[in-house]
């Protein structure tokens, strides 16, 4: 049996009079490709930002690698091994992509601020470290040869490349990533299909946001449905296209 990674249940979270997560409850193995879909306002968003301490669930309960994140703080999830992209980029964007991935690693650097002001030894070799990992990843994703360019600069497809890194940097087990092929052309979204396929097969899982349902269809090893907060459907992708639940609340007509 696959080992359980991330484990929700009884998700619930309000704003004011708006019941945005219902009772959702999902569990993702270890080395899924997991999807989330469903239309605008469906509350996936609002699920990430939960599942990354943004958000503090009103009721619920939610384990992470045996480890309890129930209304933890970001940096508490991050250092439990979730790491996430956001649906509106959110780079530094007058800093470099270098710097950018950097600053990612910096949450788990040891010397700490003082260490790095004072210039030690040490703060100096993992200065140097922390640098090459930023230039390996910037690699990894593609994009290494954007390594000085400042983020603002780098094309639409590249900062989404780049927020990936970042997320890399913090070497999360779980890879959350919200709508990352936004509007991407036909090609990018193909390279990014590999490079998530790339992620997963170097022993990340990863749990997907998109709207692009055939992607979703030929990536994802399984995909919940949410519809005004509620999980309507979960199952492997040709469960879900068949739903009508979901094609009537979501597809419209079933995707090739
Ligand atoms: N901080 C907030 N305060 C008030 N309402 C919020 C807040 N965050 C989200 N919501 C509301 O919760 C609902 C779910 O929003 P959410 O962003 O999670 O949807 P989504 O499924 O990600 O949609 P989309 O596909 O458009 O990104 C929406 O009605 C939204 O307006
Ligand atoms: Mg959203």
């Amino acid at each position: 049996m696959t080992d359980v990674l991330l484990k929700i249940s009884g998700i619930n979270k309000r704003f004011g009079g708006l019941h945005a997560l219902s009772d959702v409850g999902l569990t993702i193995k270890q080395g899924e490709i997991y999807g989330l879909i469903g239309p605008n306002g469906a509350g996936k968003t609002t699920l990430f930002n939960v599942l990354t301490g943004l958000y503090q669930p009103d009721e619920g309960e939610f384990t992470f690698n045996g480890k309890d994140l129930f209304r933890k703080k970001p940096n508490v999830v991050v250092e439990a091994g979730i790491a996430r992209t956001f649906q509106n980029i959110r780079l530094f964007a007058n800093m470099s992509a270098l710097e950018n991935v950097m600053v990612g690693q910096h949450v788990r650097s040891v010397t700490g601020v003082f260490g790095a002001i004072l210039r030690t030894p040490k703060a100096r070799a993992e200065e140097a470290a922390i640098t090459a990992k930023a230039e390996a990843l910037l690699a990894y994703v593609g994009i290494a040869d954007r390594a000085q360019e400042l983020a603002r600069n780098l094309s639409y497809g590249d900062q989404r490349r780049l927020e990936i890194a970042r997320a890399l940097a913090t070497n999360p087990t779980l890879l959350a990533l919200d709508e990352p092929a936004a509007g991407m052309n036909p090609k990018e979204t193909d390279d990014l299909k590999k490079l998530m396929e790339k992620i997963r097969a170097d022993g990340v899982t990863i749990l997907l946001i998109e709207h692009d349902v055939k992607l979703m269809m030929g990536l994802c090893d399984r995909i919940a449905v949410l519809d005004y907060g509620k999980k309507i459907a979960e199952g492997v992708p040709e469960e879900v296209k068949s739903n009508p639940r979901v094609i009537e609340a979501y597809l419209g007509v079933a995707p090739e």
